[in-house]
């Protein structure tokens, strides 16, 4: 990357907070991404994330320019329509001129909370609607964000009749910024060589286009540290065991192929279980500090760990 580039490309922030973003672990991650450069001896690599979530690690790779293709993916449809509103300038056009009016109106008004609600039953019927059409496609995206930034900590939580049902946050008086033009143009670079895909886990790991090399992140729901841990369902349905499990049986064959994997999740007994079948995987505890959901709360109560778990080895990561 030369240098004028690097003046001008200073930081990507993920355009929305999502639960187990990956922000307090990217100095780690990053450590292990030049291990993999290192042992790969690639620069340019394609990179695989089929659980993006808000994408912190990929974001933060595009800014040494060292991804040549991406294939991301996540399960969540709404997720899923915004990140393709962004890739489409024309979208994003669109997509900004309906934040700005958001933003505008939310920061005028006196009644936030019943314009919260308001949002949210009319971001709910979009969601409703089976083959939405492209503007119902930003629409829907433009209220995802306003709702991202103005709910209860910034969490996304469906019930089981698949409907955001997060409550009105406590921005009661002071300006909320939405959205940042700059930012989002930056994300929309960032996806220049993405492919978007909203899928499941199983059809994304997809060994068409997963080959010797390539990187694949993962970094699926966790599993949660103690049975009345809060926020272990992502998705309206949860992520099961069974799915940890595939997902496992999915690692073997990732390293089969020669790719690289990079995989977090939470420091506990069945974790290690189910993910360190394999002799040549390597776990690293490393230490966070997690706001929302303390999901990586170590099971001693000695502190807050969480793992990475890796088919090559990272020198001086964690223990
Ligand atoms: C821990 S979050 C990823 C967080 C992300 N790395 C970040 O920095 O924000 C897990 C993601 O997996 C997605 N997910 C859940 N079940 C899935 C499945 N079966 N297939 C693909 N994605 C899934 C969720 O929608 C969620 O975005």
């Amino acid at each position: 990357m030369d240098i004028l580039n690097q003046l001008f490309v200073t930081n990507i922030s993920p355009p929305l907070k999502w639960v187990g973003g990956k922000k307090q672990l990217l100095k780690e991650l990053i450590s292990a991404t030049e291990q993999f450069k290192k042992q790969s001896k690639v620069d340019n690599f394609t990179y695989h994330e089929p659980f993006f979530g808000g994408g912190a690690f990929f974001f933060e790779l595009s800014l040494n320019q060292s991804i040549k293709k991406a294939h991301i993916n996540d399960i969540n449809v709404e997720l899923m329509f915004l990140y393709n509103s962004i890739k489409d300038i024309e979208s994003l056009n669109e997509l900004i001129k309906k934040l700005s009016k958001l933003e505008k109106k939310f920061n005028a008004s006196q009644l936030r909370e019943v314009l919260y609600r308001d949002w949210r039953k009319k971001f709910n019927d979009l969601l409703a609607i089976n083959k939405p059409k492209t503007y119902q496609k930003i629409e829907l995206s433009a209220l995802l964000i306003a709702l991202n930034k103005t709910c209860f900590n910034g969490v996304y939580r469906k019930n089981k009749k698949g409907e955001f049902n997060v409550p009105f946050g406590s921005k009661k008086t002071e300006s909320v910024r939405f959205y940042d033009e700059e930012n989002l143009l930056k994300v929309n670079k960032a996806f220049n060589n993405a492919e978007l895909t909203n899928k499941s886990f199983e059809k994304a790991i997809n060994f068409t286009k997963i080959k010797k090399n390539h990187l694949v992140f993962l970094d699926p729901p966790y599993i949660p540290v103690s049975k009345t841990a809060q926020f272990k369902s992502y998705y309206d349905d949860g992520f099961s065991n069974e799915e940890h499990e595939l997902l496992a049986y999915k690692l073997d064959e990732i390293d089969s192929k020669g790719a690289f994997f990079i995989l977090t999740n939470s420091n506990t007994e069945l974790t290690k279980k189910i993910y360190l079948q394999n002799s040549k995987f390597n776990k690293y505890e490393v230490n966070v500090a997690r706001m929302i959901n303390r999901v990586g709360k170590d099971e001693t109560g000695s502190g807050t760990k969480e793992l990475i778990i890796t088919n090559f080895k990272v020198p001086n990561l964690g223990n």
